[in-house]
């Protein structure tokens, strides 16, 4: 049997997107596995799904790094130490800094629940309503030193109804990340998408600021 390509994910809280991720790797003649789920948060509910599906668990504490570098060092330790080739942010609510990203350049992907480049940032659903846009979405896009401005993998454009909230709106986006997801994932293990990103791959990381 050929090895699946290991995918660990990022979570910091409830992990629906890791869930969808855990469902497909489940299935027969998925192309990866889920291999190891890392969270900054001992509560997340992502480590119980974890848990129930025999993933392996990390707990990186930030209060137990003394600065940001070492605590994505941390993190990208811990994931080397699984043979990670793709890392997935699941809600992971921390910025990673090239301490992470040089170890896994180009092979980091983030799910996000708007239509890049417009409303990067949090509470991307409320921007949207706030804004008054009558279409938003969701956008799987690869890692760099920015937020949410990496390349975009894929998109799923989610209508703004008139009688939206916030709550309403996240809810039918959400159904559709976890589509988005799930084939982006896909789609790179079976090496349809240039996979690690050739231009995140070359990238010379920006100097570290204190
Ligand atoms: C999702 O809306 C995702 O787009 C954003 O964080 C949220 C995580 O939700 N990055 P879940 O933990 O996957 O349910």
């Amino acid at each position: 049997m050929t090895e699946k390509f290991k995918v660990a994910a990022l979570a910091s809280g409830r992990g629906t997107n890791l869930q969808a991720l855990l469902d497909e790797a489940g299935r027969p003649g998925s192309p990866f596995s889920v291999v190891l789920v890392i969270s900054d948060n001992p509560q997340a509910h992502a480590l119980e799904r974890a848990n129930r599906e025999g993933v392996a668990t990390a707990v990186v504490l930030r209060k137990d790094h003394p600065s940001r570098a070492s605590f994505d060092e941390a993190l990208a330790d811990t994931a080397k130490r699984y043979g990670v080739e793709l890392v997935c942010l699941a809600g992971f609510m921390r910025v990673l800094t090239s301490a992470f990203l040089s170890r896994f350049r180009g092979r980091v992907i983030n799910i996000h629940p708007s239509l890049l480049p417009s409303f990067p940032g949090l509470d991307a659903p409320r921007q949207a309503l706030e804004k008054g846009v009558k279409v938003t979405g969701c956008t799987v896009h690869f890692v760099d030193e920015g937020v949410d401005t990496g390349p975009i993998i894929t998109q799923i454009p989610v209508d703004v109804e008139p009688d939206d909230t916030v709550e309403t709106l996240s809810a039918r986006i959400l159904v559709r990340e976890h589509v988005a997801y799930v084939r982006s994932v896909r789609q790179i293990a079976e090496g349809k998408i240039p996979f690690p990103h050739p231009a995140l791959a070359l990238a010379i990381p920006p100097m570290e600021t204190p």
